[in-house]
């Protein structure tokens, strides 16, 4: 599919129970964390998922390593168990993967993997990222969002390599 095709659907996942955000070290080892906050669009004159990660995440640091991630977006009302752990239990405790038993498959580049049975895959290569400033921020969201002595989200440039569809 083109990448900007079934964007509403993307944006119902985020709205809702969330898409698995999944990385790779590199060493195999594989963590999904659910995500609510990510941007499609066009960066650079080519098309780019980008990602919002709170640098207390395990994914955080597997991202400062990483050739890049998979968004993936299962179908609607499906998975919501896997998300509802992937979004509470951190990678550093837990192989998530094994304990929700979701099965990967190799994405479109080396050091991709996605998880199969999802209805949507963007394919990202990671194109650098760039942490949120608090001064930068609106008060408002900075009051919402972030406690005094915390760090913002860190954002997250992947260039989509492919969308998939699988609906
Ligand atoms: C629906 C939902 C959406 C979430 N969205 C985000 C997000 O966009 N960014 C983020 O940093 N954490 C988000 N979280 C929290 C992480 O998924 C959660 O802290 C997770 O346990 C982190 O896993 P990790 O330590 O293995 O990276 C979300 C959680 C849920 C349930």
């Amino acid at each position: 599919m083109k990448y900007c095709d079934n964007f509403d659907r993307l944006c119902e996942a985020l709205e809702g129970a969330g898409a698995f955000l999944v990385v790779e070290d590199g060493k195999g080892r594989v963590n999904a964390m659910t995500i609510g906050w990510a941007q499609l669009g066009v960066i650079w004159g080519e098309p780019v998922m980008t990602v919002l990660v709170r640098p207390s995440r395990h994914t955080h640091a597997m991202l400062e390593k990483a050739a890049g991630f998979t968004v993936c977006v299962p179908r609607r009302g499906e998975m919501k168990k896997e998300l509802a752990f992937c979004g509470s239990k951190s990678g550093r405790e837990y192989d998530k993967i094994r304990a929700c038993a979701l099965a990967l498959k190799d994405g479109a580049a080396p050091g991709l993997k996605y998880i199969d049975g999802c209805a949507l895959v963007y394919h990202c290569a990671m194109h650098g990222g760039t942490q949120l400033a608090p001064e930068t921020l609106a008060p408002e969201a900075l009051g919402k969002y972030y406690g005094p002595a915390e760090a913002p989200h860190k954002l997250y440039f992947g260039k989509i390599l492919k969308a998939e569809s699988f609906r």
